[in-house]
């Protein structure tokens, strides 16, 4: 278990290191809004099991957390469809970009995981189910909050409008798994929800604070809440370790060796079973589309402290 005051300093020096770099890694510019974000932020956040949460860095300034949703839309459509989600998603890593449309032919409209971006936008069509798209989306936004206990969530709408009028790939994703039947509700509806809850913004600190379920069983162990079973919360730690980086995925396991989900925000959350929850945010991408100083900050905790799903 992780002693507050040593963490204290292993994350500001980390912070302080990460700061100090000037490889930052490119900053998405496909969502035009996104480009807009100063290069220059970095912040952690580790949640412990009482709800202490330790920070570094712009930890308390929200930022888009685009594709760490699909790890929350992920587990309310688990909830919804149980062990059927599976047929219109698999749980195999991809080995292609986060927006590859080249499986999908191959596959016969049926994504590889649930968090590239044809599988996420599946995984929302289970969660919309014939709702309105606001209700849809207001059940996300909730359950956000919920996790996070912080009702100050919201959606950054500049982000969601920007994506809307650019993802034109997103929506030939969408349109070629309707004509398979994997969407099964209006794609406009579908991608609507999904851009939306893309632009979901979260400090590193709510962020962190949201994932902890994944590190506790399920559980939030600081009020005793339960939000899935165990084997649930440990299946999606499994897809998030073998998914979460897309064609980095790989690379991810070899240097950190937790369970982590990465968004075109900037953002990482990254899970030790047991003892914490971890949100890290640096804007500037690597080439698989992932924080390259997050990635090299959760390294360098991994390291330091000893903890990784694969011995210290
Ligand atoms: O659909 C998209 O392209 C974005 N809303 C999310 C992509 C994303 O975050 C990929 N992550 N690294």
């Amino acid at each position: 278990m992780f002693a507050v005051p040593q963490l204290r300093s292993l994350v500001t020096d980390i912070a302080d290191e990460m700061r100090a770099r000037t490889d930052r890694g490119r900053i998405a510019d496909y969502i035009p809004e996104l480009a807009r974000v100063d290069p220059g932020f970095f912040g952690m956040a580790v949640a412990l099991p009482d709800g202490t949460v330790v920070t570094a860095g712009d930890a308390e300034t929200p930022f888009s957390i685009q594709s760490i949703s699909k790890v929350f839309t992920l587990t309310l459509a688990l909830g919804i469809a149980g062990d059927r989600l599976w047929k219109r998603v698999g749980r195999e890593p991809s080995g292609t970009a986060f927006n590859s449309i080249v499986q999908l032919e191959s596959e016969k409209g049926v994504p590889r995981n649930p968090f590239i971006n044809a599988g996420a936008i599946a995984v929302t069509d289970v969660i919309l189910a014939g709702h309105k798209p606001s209700v849809a989306l207001g059940e996300i936004l909730r359950f956000m909050r919920f996790l996070s206990d912080d009702q100050t969530v919201t959606i950054d709408k500049a982000v969601a409008e920007s994506e809307q009028r650019t993802g034109f790939r997103n929506m030939a994703l969408a349109n070629y798994m309707k004509s398979f039947g994997v969407i099964e509700n209006p794609v406009d509806y579908t991608l609507g929800v999904y851009f939306h809850h893309c632009a979901i913004a979260m400090s590193c600190r709510q962020l962190a604070l949201a994932g902890r379920f994944l590190a506790h069983s399920g559980r939030n162990p600081d009020t005793g809440h339960s939000v899935i079973s165990s084997e649930r919360a440990r299946r999606i730690n499994a897809i998030m370790l073998t998914c979460g980086h897309y064609d980095g995925s790989g690379d991810f396991a070899y240097r950190v060796g937790l369970p982590g989900k990465s968004g075109v925000g900037g953002g990482i959350l990254a899970i030790v079973p047991g003892q914490a929850s971890i949100a890290v945010w640096s804007p500037g991408l690597d080439d698989a589309g992932n924080s390259h100083l997050g990635r090299i900050a959760l390294e360098a905790f991994a390291k330091r402290s000893g903890v990784s799903i694969f011995g210290a």
